[in-house]
């Protein structure tokens, strides 16, 4: 009976990092940054913020205040599509990123619009949505908050550009 407890105090360990692993609140993660404010209070007031705490497993691409003044002139509606293309669904951390070989599609929350991500083997990761070209590439500017096989927040240069036809988002 010697092995029992070091097995059962191994199990309880296991059941609290599962019970901890899926506990993240985005609002409280960017509290902290000031630069991040407006991101996180557009995050809570358009009810993402609420979408990316229920999920298992996300990526949030985040952009500081000082590129988010077309926010002010924007209908919630707009800010919250533009916003819900920075939710990838899936863990994707700066380690998982630098292992890229390919180009990559990523699946967001903004009605099924998927964006790529692509390392170009020298330290830099850039994103775009799928369908527009070399010239919307936004680069990855480091990691923000890393909770694995969670969440993972990083910062972006600016918001990436929605693809698809021409709207009055992208003109
Ligand atoms: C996340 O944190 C914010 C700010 O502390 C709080 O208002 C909100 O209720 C929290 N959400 C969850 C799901 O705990
Ligand atoms: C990566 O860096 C090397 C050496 O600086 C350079 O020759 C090469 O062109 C770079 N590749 C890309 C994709 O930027």
């Amino acid at each position: 009976m010697s092995t029992s407890q070091p097995v059962s105090l191994f199990f309880s360990i296991f059941l609290v990092l599962l019970s901890t692993s899926h506990g993240f609140n985005i609002t409280e993660i960017l509290q902290p940054i000031p630069y991040f404010g407006i991101f996180n209070s557009r995050l809570s007031g358009t009810g993402l913020a609420e979408e990316i705490n229920d999920m298992i497993s996300v990526t949030v691409l985040v952009v500081a205040d000082d590129k988010l003044r077309s926010f002010n002139y924007l209908a919630e509606n707009d800010v919250k599509e533009i916003l819900s293309f920075h939710v990838v669904y899936g863990y994707y951390d700066l380690m998982r990123l630098k292992a890229l070989t390919t180009r990559t599609t990523l699946p967001t929350v903004y009605q099924g619009s998927t964006l790529t991500v692509n390392y170009d083997g020298n330290g830099t990761v850039t994103f775009r949505a799928a369908d527009s070209g070399p010239e919307m590439d936004v680069k990855l500017l480091g990691n923000v908050h890393a909770q694995p096989h969670s969440i993972s927040v990083l910062q972006i240069a600016s918001t990436i550009r929605l693809g698809g036809p021409p709207s009055a988002l992208t003109q």
